[in-house]
């Protein structure tokens, strides 16, 4: 008997809910929709992370580990296309789960999308607060210490009490950025455009007159902690281990630096807002993310031919570098742009998580009333927009900075793999579906997604596999004690689904597809 676990969305169905009331509005172009995608994607992970990875992990070789990470990123991001394409709404990898897995694995994977996209915000709006205070700190204002950070950290396992008691600066723009999503997504996008041309006229400057600083001597030796850095479950595998017994090498920094290609599948989450969701959806997720690849890549060459890895600073990692050869003034110049680029990656966001949600609440897998409301004039999901405000500015302002960062980390490889694999159960169970974009090279490409993914995420230290376990955990607690009786699909029979307009042959409850199917 069929299971209505894994009852799956008819892509029919998906189609015919787009038409009903109380949709999103169509504004996005493609060019807006890739400036939305590098808005996303470039931000605390370069400007932060890569001092701690080339430092702690990687030396030089952290040029490769952003070829690793971005090969990894780029396969998941053709698998988001293709769907983006066959099922242009909003939800993101949560509905092209829904379709394809089942109704387990949509709640699965929404939930996992809202540590990717709130607990990420979390991360990206502590990264804000360390460079507001750097910034200021050039003209010479301070915080009070009490205000400048969360109330304890989280050091080699364990829980260290510091200074201060709540960071601020987290929290003030966190609730600026909400008040702008409120108001609507074409103003939202408006100015994440603007933001998005500061930070890579930023990265830019970076690029051109750091190279004339590069001192090629300092790319040897290439790699002085190996090319490996893969544990299973706290046992190292393969390479060398640090201090704390965590591994290092060319791949482990490839799992720290993955948080900076994070983002490009929000692009995806406005399909709904999109005017040619067909076309223009996959151009914005792939032209996002090779440009940021091609940066990333850029960037760390710079960076690690003006400094010595050993030296390389792992707070403000970019900005210290020109300091390191004399050049002061770029110290302001840097920040600005490490400022902008952080903002922009947190309005993204913080769009993406209320559509997701908005997703789940259409199924009935979240209260409807509360997160598919559309605000009457500004037409934006504005109850979970402040919902997600207040979450992430109390994560922001209270929880440490590296525990958060790990955790969305290994939620989003997750995801990643998930929508991998959906691809290919979905060529086998709708081979006619319409796919306006066809991931090239299947099932080659999206098989290696996963492998490349998987191997991230056993690159990770294994307090992050225990995290998401609870993670998970905590969500089939709310998905059994709500969403489980309030979807929509159980409610369904195949002739109500046919009432309901759309043509939706093979629309009724459906077992998960078994092996050999
Ligand atoms: N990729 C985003 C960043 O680096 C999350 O800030």
């Amino acid at each position: 008997m069929a299971n209505p676990l894994f009852a799956r969305k008819p892509l029919a169905l998906l189609l015919e809910e787009m038409k009903g009331e109380n949709r999103l509005r169509r504004v996005l172009g493609p060019v807006q929709l890739t400036a939305l995608g590098v808005g996303a994607i470039i931000g605390t992970g370069i400007f932060v992370l890569t001092g701690v990875a080339a430092h702690d992990n990687t030396g030089p070789a952290l040029m490769l580990s952003f070829v690793v990470s971005g090969l990894a990123c780029i396969f998941a991001a053709l698998c988001y296309a293709e769907f983006a394409s066959m099922v242009p709404i909003a939800g993101s990898a949560y509905t092209y789960a829904y379709a394809t897995l089942g109704e387990l694995f949509a709640w699965i994977i929404g939930w996992d999308l809202v540590l990717e996209y709130g607990v990420g915000s979390a991360t990206v709006a502590h990264g804000w607060s360390h460079y507001f205070q750097d910034f200021i700190g050039i003209f010479g204002f301070h915080l009070p210490a009490a205000l400048t950070n969360a109330p304890f950290d989280f050091v080699n396992g364990h829980f260290v009490r510091t200074t201060s008691t709540i960071d601020l600066p987290a929290i003030v723009i966190t609730a600026i950025i909400t008040w702008i999503l409120v108001r609507g997504i074409k103003e939202s996008a408006s100015f994440n455009a603007g933001m998005v041309i500061v930070k890579l006229a930023v990265v830019f400057f970076v690029i051109v007159v750091g190279a004339f600083y590069v001192n090629p001597a300092n790319w040897h030796p290439f790699a002085p902690y190996g090319y490996a850095g893969i544990s299973f479950f706290g046992h190292t595998l393969f390479g060398q281990t640090n201090a704390g017994g965590q591994p290092i090498g060319m791949l482990s920094g490839a799992a720290i630096i993955f948080f900076a290609y994070i983002g490009f599948d929000a692009v995806s989450t406005q399909a709904e807002e999109a005017k040619r969701p067909n076309r223009d959806v996959p151009i914005g997720i792939v032209a996002s993310l090779i440009i940021c690849t091609v940066l990333y890549i850029a960037v760390s060459a710079i960076l690690t031919g003006m400094v010595p890895y050993n030296q390389i600073d792992i707070n403000a990692p970019v900005s210290a570098a020109f300091q390191h050869v004399g050049l002061t003034w770029a110290q302001l110049l840097i920040s600005i742009g490490a400022l902008t680029g952080i903002t922009s990656v947190l309005l993204v966001m913080m769009l993406s998580q209320p559509r997701v949600m908005l997703a789940m609440a259409r199924d009935g897998l979240l209260p409807r009333s509360f997160f598919a409301a559309i605000h009457e004039r500004f037409q934006t999901p504005w109850k979970s927009t402040i919902l997600t405000g207040c979450f992430v500015a109390l994560a922001a302002g209270l929880l440490p900075l590296r525990l958060l960062a790990e955790l969305v980390n290994i939620g989003t490889l997750l995801a990643f793999v998930i929508v991998c694999a959906a691809v290919l159960i979905m060529r086998r169970t709708d081979p006619d579906a319409e796919r306006p974009f066809r991931i090239w090279g299947a099932p080659v490409t999206p098989i290696l997604g996963i492998l490349i993914c998987l191997l991230l995420m056993f690159s990770l230290p294994v307090e992050n596999w225990l995290r998401l376990v609870v993670w998970l955990a905590i969500g089939f607690l709310i998905y059994f004690g709500y969403g489980r009786k309030h979807s929509v699909m159980h409610n369904y029979t195949a002739a109500e689904l046919s009432r309901s307009g759309a043509s939706l042959a093979g629309a009724t409850r459906v077992e998960p597809p078994g092996p050999g199917k």
